[in-house]
C-alpha cells in the first residue's frame, strides 16, 4: 500500500493531505505538521456491509440499569464535580494551564482515593518520583498507600497497569506520554491522540478508571487535538488566575453527572484546601460600596455563587476605544453596550471600558447581563449601587429583561451572605418566598431610570 502523507493541525486536529500555512478549520497559522498515520493497517478494502459480523444483543428502553456504584474521595469539591464520586472504569481528562496546580490536586485526589481503599497508581511523566515524594511530604500525604512511578513509555505503563490492576491510574501528563508504535515526538498530535486512545480503551477493557492530565494552550484548549475530549467520559478544567489563590475545577463535559458543576479550592502553603462557601470567598475583598461594582447572584452547576463585577469607564485617548474583559464574554459585553446605547440612549463611544470578575472567577451565565449593565452604568455615572443589593437578569436585544432560572436559590444565597435587596426581572413563574426586598424591572430603560435617574 502506498503511504499517503497526512498532515494534522496541532491546534484543532483537522487533517489534510497537503501542507499549508494556515489551518482552514480553526484559522491558526503554522500549526500544520506532517504526521505518520496512527495505525499501520490500510483502509478496509471491502465495504463493511458485505462482511459477516456478529449479531448485536438488543434491548429496549425500559431495561433497568442500576446507577454505577461510585467511590467518593472525601474531597467534597472534587466529588461534586465528578457528579458524586468516581465511577469505575471511567476516563477523565483534567486540563489546565501549567503551574495552576493540577499535579497538586491529583496527588491529593490519589491519596484520598487510596485512603478510601482504592488501589491507586500515580504515573508522573514530568517529574521524578523523588519530586513527587517531596510534594507528598509537603502535602502531608506520605502515609497514603499510593503507588508511584516516573515513566513516559506507554507500553511499559500499560504492561504495569495490566499486571497490577489498580482501580485508579493517574497519568500526569498525557503530553509527556510516548507510544513507540507512533513515529512522532511526544506532545505531537499523533502521540497525544494515540496515548489517549490506548489509555481510555485499556481502561474500558480492563475496568480501571484513568485520570489523564492535559496542558491547555493559550487559547484555552487542551493542547493537542480536541479529539481527546471526545474519547473520555468526563472533561474537567482547573482554572484560576495566577495572582489569586482561588482555583475552580469545572466540569465541561460529564457523561456521569451534570456539566457546568464547579468545585472551588484555595491554594495554600500545604496544598489545595476546599472552599465550602465560595460566595463568601469571592466577596471577601469587597470594601465600601464603590462606583463600578455590582454583585451578581449566579448559579454554577447546582450551586448558587455570588460574584462581584467591577467596571471602569474612562475617556479614551484612542480613536478606537478599548474594551477589555476578564472573566466574562467579550462579545456579550459588546451586546450590552449596544443595547444601553440603542435602547436607553447611553452612549459609550469615546470611552474605554474595562470589565472584570473579582477573584479570578469566570462567569458564562446570560443571567449576569443585568449585573454587567449595572456595573457599567455605575462606573459611567460615578454612582455606587447600594452595598446590600444583588442583581441578576438576562437582557434581550430589545432591552427587555428576561426572567432567569432558580431565582429562589439565588435570593437565598444572597440572604445568607447578608444582602437585603435584589434587582430582578419582572415576570417569571412564581413569586419566590423570600424576605429580600425585590425591585422588579421590566426593561433596561426603567432600570436605568430608577437606579441612576438617567436614561
Ligand atoms: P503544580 O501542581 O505543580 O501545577 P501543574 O501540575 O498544574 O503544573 O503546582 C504548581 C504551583 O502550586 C507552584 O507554583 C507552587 C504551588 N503550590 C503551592 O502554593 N502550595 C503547595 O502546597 C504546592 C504543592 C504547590
Ligand atoms: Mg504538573
Amino acid at each position: 500500500m502506498a503511504k499517503t502523507p497526512s498532515f494534522t493541525c496541532s491546534s484543532c486536529g483537522a487533517r489534510y493531505t497537503k501542507w499549508s500555512g494556515r489551518c482552514d478549520n480553526c484559522g491558526e497559522w503554522n500549526t500544520i505538521a506532517e504526521e505518520t498515520a496512527l495505525s499501520s493497517a490500510g483502509p478496509a478494502k471491502k465495504s463493511l456491509g458485505n462482511a459477516r459480523g456478529k449479531a448485536m444483543a438488543l434491548s429496549d428502553l425500559s431495561t433497568q440499569e442500576t446507577p454505577p456504584p461510585r467511590t467518593t474521595s472525601g474531597l467534597g469539591e472534587l466529588d461534586r464535580v465528578l457528579g458524586g464520586g468516581l465511577v469505575p472504569a471511567s476516563a477523565i481528562l483534567v486540563g489546565g494551564d501549567p503551574g495552576i496546580g493540577k499535579s497538586t490536586l491529583l496527588l491529593q485526589a490519589a491519596a484520598a482515593f487510596a485512603r478510601k481503599g482504592l488501589k491507586t497508581i500515580y504515573v508522573s511523566g514530568e517529574e521524578a518520583s523523588a519530586q513527587v515524594r517531596m510534594r507528598a511530604n509537603r502535602l502531608d500525604l506520605t502515609d497514603a498507600p499510593v503507588q508511584l512511578a516516573a515513566e513516559t513509555n506507554l507500553r511499559d505503563i500499560l504492561t504495569t497497569l495490566e499486571a497490577e490492576r489498580p482501580a485508579l491510574a493517574i497519568i500526569d501528563s498525557i503530553q509527556t506520554m510516548w507510544a513507540d508504535n507512533v513515529d512522532s515526538a511526544p506532545g505531537s498530535v499523533s502521540q497525544v491522540r494515540a496515548a489517549a486512545h490506548e489509555l481510555t480503551s485499556f481502561a474500558k477493557r480492563v475496568g480501571i478508571s484513568v485520570i489523564l492530565v492535559g496542558h491547555v494552550t493559550k487559547e484555552g484548549q487542551i493542547a493537542g487535538p480536541r479529539v481527546v475530549e471526545h474519547m473520555v467520559d468526563t472533561v474537567l478544567y482547573f482554572e484560576g488566575e495566577r495572582g489569586h489563590q482561588f482555583r475552580v475545577l469545572r466540569a465541561v463535559k460529564n457523561r456521569f453527572g451534570p456539566a457546568d458543576e464547579i468545585g472551588v479550592f484555595e491554594m495554600t502553603g500545604n496544598g489545595l484546601a476546599e472552599v465550602l462557601n465560595p460566595s463568601a470567598l469571592f466577596l471577601s475583598e469587597r470594601g465600601d460600596p464603590t462606583p463600578g461594582s455590582a454583585v451578581f447572584a449566579g448559579i454554577e452547576g447546582t450551586r448558587p455563587v455570588l460574584v462581584e463585577f467591577q467596571a471602569l469607564v474612562a475617556p479614551s485617548p484612542h480613536s478606537q476605544p478599548r474594551r477589555t474583559v476578564v472573566g466574562w464574554d467579550g462579545s456579550r459585553l459588546a451586546m450590552i453596550l449596544a443595547v444601553l446605547e440603542a435602547r436607553c440612549g447611553i452612549p459609550f463611544a469615546g470611552l474605554d471600558v474595562y470589565l472584570n470578575v473579582a477573584g479570578g472567577m469566570k462567569v458564562s451565565e446570560p443571567a449576569a447581563d443585568l449585573a454587567v449593565a449595572a456595573a457599567l452604568l455605575s462606573a459611567r455615572e460615578d454612582a455606587a449601587l447600594p452595598a446590600d443589593t444583588v442583581v441578576f437578569g438576562e437582557i434581550s436585544l430589545s432591552g427587555a429583561l428576561r426572567a432567569v432560572s432558580q431565582t429562589e436559590n439565588r435570593l437565598k444565597e444572597a440572604q445568607k451572605l447578608g444582602f437585603t435587596s435584589a434587582i430582578t426581572p419582572a415576570g417569571g413563574k412564581s413569586a419566590p418566598s423570600s424576605d429580600m426586598k425585590l425591585t422588579k424591572m421590566r426593561d433596561l430603560a426603567s432600570f436605568v431610570g430608577e437606579t441612576f435617574g438617567a436614561g
